[in-house]
């Protein structure tokens, strides 16, 4: 049995927020973008990234809006659900950062989505874009990468993981577990010992 009360997320801090709301994100458009079969999932993660763009800004302003606290509450459920699906190179990779690193892991999946969405640009652009129009972004995928880049940084999430305090030095490490994480298998693109490098070089 789960019991989702919003009334014990009001005191949550701000920056937990924008970390739990970011990774409720992530379970979303990655269930979203995987390649698997499961319609379902599929328009859960849709609805999942619609509650999440009408809510999270003001659950992150107001942390006492309970109508944004369910919301969000709900977004999370549904991106939990949806995931099922799969997930992908955001968590593949927000995995060993947050185990070698201690970095909040919704906080990580932020900082790692645009370089992700960049990756698997070739394989998802056309959901994308279905995703765009749904949500009431314009200029299809373009116009949903300069949302999640503008969403960041009203939720104060830094620009890359440096900023979260992680280093080049064990970019190798962080590779292999990467590439041994059950979330590789949902990625869009293949991921590779050569594209995993990468993007974590992009990402710090
Ligand atoms: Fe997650």
């Amino acid at each position: 049995m789960v019991i989702c009360d919003p009334e014990l997320t009001v005191g949550m801090p701000r920056i937990i927020t924008a970390g739990t709301g970011m990774d409720a994100f992530a379970h979303c458009l990655e269930a979203y973008s995987s390649p698997h079969y499961h319609p379902m999932s599929q328009g859960i993660a849709l609805e999942g990234m619609r509650l999440v763009k009408e809510n999270l800004p003001q659950a992150y302003a107001d942390g006492a809006d309970l109508e944004a606290r369910a919301n969000m509450m709900s977004a999370a459920a549904m991106g939990a659900t949806a995931f099922q699906k799969g997930l992908g190179a955001v968590h593949a990779l927000s995995h060993p950062v947050g185990a070698v690193y201690n970095t909040h892991h919704g906080m990580t999946n932020a900082v790692v989505i645009p370089p992700v969405l960049k990756l698997n640009r070739p394989e998802i652009e056309h959901k994308i874009e279905k995703a765009a129009a749904y949500l009431g972004i314009e200029g299809g995928f373009d116009g949903f990468y300069d949302y999640v880049m503008a969403l960041r940084i009203d939720l104060g999430v830094p620009d890359k993981l440096s900023g979260l305090g992680v280093g080049r030095d064990r970019i190798e490490a962080l590779t292999e577990m990467a590439l041994a994480d059950p979330s590789c298998g949902g990625n869009p693109v293949k991921l590779t010992n050569e594209n995993v490098q990468q993007l974590f070089q992009d990402c710090i």
